[in-house]
């Protein structure tokens, strides 16, 4: 029997210190599901624990960083369910490795994409970049971040439009807004992210981490007490009507009908 394809494709470099973690699952837009968060947090920790790895680049495929968080799955989730799910913990373990990260974006960055693009220290975007929280069209909220780390980045303007009108944002006014740090060519969107991450691991790996850990106290406490806010309200959403209403039309490919319950 053959292996299934691994969720997470994992490319070192013989000559330097950097690690590429691919996501590998383009059937769906790499829409992140239970198996491909818990296999990223496992590649994740073994990296940041391998003292030879001074940078990580997190990608997708050239059409897709990442659709969103897996909407099939969801679906049929109740609140408990989301409360429940080992996903968030996921997600803290990605939010608790030490080695800079650089997301490599082209493509498709949309809701948990998005947010996991962000959960990165920067951003490095191709021109094809379309980034987006579609996640209200869906009659649920962002839960893995959004409503304070785009909030942070691009002011409460624009992220209330993002976020309110599932208004999608072009890598160049991505760039201005201030959510990703460099926009570069489409075809090199990956060899110009590792070029990034060749730069970060050039410097001292001590320094960078403690400096890393320092940017993100600059907004720490009130994003720890944010986060766990959104957490909550969105298990909160997922017992309302119009989630299963905006999931379900997204599954059977016809507009939602909210009623606002
Ligand atoms: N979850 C599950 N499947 C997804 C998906 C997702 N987030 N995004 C895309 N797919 C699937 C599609 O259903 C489709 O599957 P089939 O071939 O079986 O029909 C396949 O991936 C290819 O996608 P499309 O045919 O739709 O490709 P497209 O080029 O026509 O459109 C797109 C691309 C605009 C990104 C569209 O796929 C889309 O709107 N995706 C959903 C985006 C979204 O709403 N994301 C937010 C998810 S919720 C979230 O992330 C919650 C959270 O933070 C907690």
């Amino acid at each position: 029997m053959t292996e299934p394809a691994p969720l997470v494709v994992v490319e070192g470099e013989p000559a330097g210190r950097i690690a590429t973690a691919l996501l590998n699952r383009p059937e769906r837009l790499n829409a992140l599901n239970g198996e491909l968060m818990g296999e990223l947090a496992d590649v994740l920790r073994s990296l940041d624990e391998d003292g030879d790895v001074r940078c990580i680049v997190l990608g997708g495929s050239e059409r897709a960083f990442a659709a969103g968080a897996d909407i099939g799955e969801m679906a049929t989730a109740s609140a408990m369910d989301m409360y429940a799910a080992k996903r968030v913990e996921s997600w803290d373990e990605i939010r608790s490795v030490r080695t800079p990260l650089v997301a490599a974006v082209s493509g498709y960055c949309l809701g948990g994409g998005c947010e996991l693009a962000m959960s990165c220290d920067l951003i490095v975007a191709s021109e094809t970049a379309v980034f987006g929280q579609p996640e209200t069209g869906l009659g649920i909220l962002p839960g893995a971040g959004a409503t304070q780390r785009l909030t942070h980045a691009v002011g409460k303007a624009l992220a209330m439009d993002v976020i309110l009108s599932g208004r999608l944002l072009s890598a160049r006014e991505a760039l201005d807004a201030g959510l990703v740090a460099r926009v570069v060519a489409r075809e090199a969107w990956l060899d110009e992210a590792k070029r990034v991450a060749r730069d970060v691991a050039a410097k001292g790996p001590v320094a960078n981490r403690l400096a890393k850990e320092a940017v993100d106290r600059a907004y720490e406490g009130a994003l720890s007490l944010g986060l766990d806010y959104e957490r909550r309200v969105l298990y909160l959403a997922f017992a309302s009507e119009d989630a299963k209403e905006g999931l379900n039309a997204f599954l059977e490919k016809r507009p939602p009908e909210f009623k606002g319950r």
